[in-house]
């Protein structure tokens, strides 16, 4: 894999035909499936659970499936995605009620863990938990939709992260979600993002291998 990591988010995929999507995105040169998982509760949107990342692993899906819960309560999804093929799962710290102990529930099935801040959360929620973290994902956008414009501020906070990253000396993913375009990813990624997800710009063009190499060309820049 590349240092720099695309994950297309299958919220903007064909639902009716969400295999074959989602294999024409990998074969189109995407490194990772990010899968938003929402539950109109924790946010005002309802998409998929484990049953559907399960199918994807039966339909033959072997690439990383990097589950962003955005759910409340998180616990019990945890086991579920775990057995249904994740490699990665992230939450929201304002859904759980002991962070720790969900990072830790997280490891313990087997997966990468991470947490996902907000726009408004604040960075401190980092401080007492960067040793159970491989990933940091900052939202460049609230929650719950697809298609929105990406968040300027997010850029100062991403610097700020990638700082805390490296100063902890730990091998951690940083990670951006959220209004991510060919026009935009390579000042994101001179802020110090290394994984890209992005749903629209990429499954709302008819050549997906277009839009992903042209911001792979832009990551090169
Ligand atoms: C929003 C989701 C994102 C979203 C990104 O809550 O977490 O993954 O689908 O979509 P775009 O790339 O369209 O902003
Ligand atoms: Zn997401």
């Amino acid at each position: 894999m590349s240092s720099f990591l695309i994950a297309p988010s299958i919220l903007s995929a064909d639902f009716a035909r969400l295999g074959d999507d989602v294999a024409r995105v990998l074969a189109a040169g995407a490194d990772v499936v990010h899968f938003d998982v929402m539950d109109n509760h924790y946010v005002p949107n309802l998409t998929f659970g484990p049953m559907v990342c399960q199918s994807l692993r039966d339909f033959g899906i072997t690439a990383p499936i990097d589950v962003h819960l955005m759910v409340k309560p998180v616990d019990s999804l945890v086991p579920e995605f775990a057995k249904a093929g994740a490699d990665i799962i992230t939450f929201h710290p304002e859904a759980s009620d002991h962070v720790d102990r969900t990072l830790q529930l997280i490891k313990d099935h087997g997966c990468k863990a991470g947490l996902v801040l907000n726009p408004a959360t604040p960075l401190n929620i980092l401080d007492h938990v960067m040793h159970r973290l491989d990933v940091v994902l900052l939202m460049s956008v609230n929650p719950g939709f697809g298609g929105q414009s990406f968040i300027p501020t997010t850029l100062d906070k991403l610097r700020a992260v990638k700082q805390r990253i490296l100063a902890s000396g730990r091998d951690i993913r940083l990670e951006i979600d959220g209004g991510v375009k060919v026009d935009n990813i390579a000042e994101i990624a001179e802020a110090g993002a290394d994984m890209f997800v992005a749903g629209s710009a990429i499954f709302s063009q008819p050549d997906y291998r277009t839009v992903i190499e042209q911001m792979r060309a832009e990551l090169a820049s």
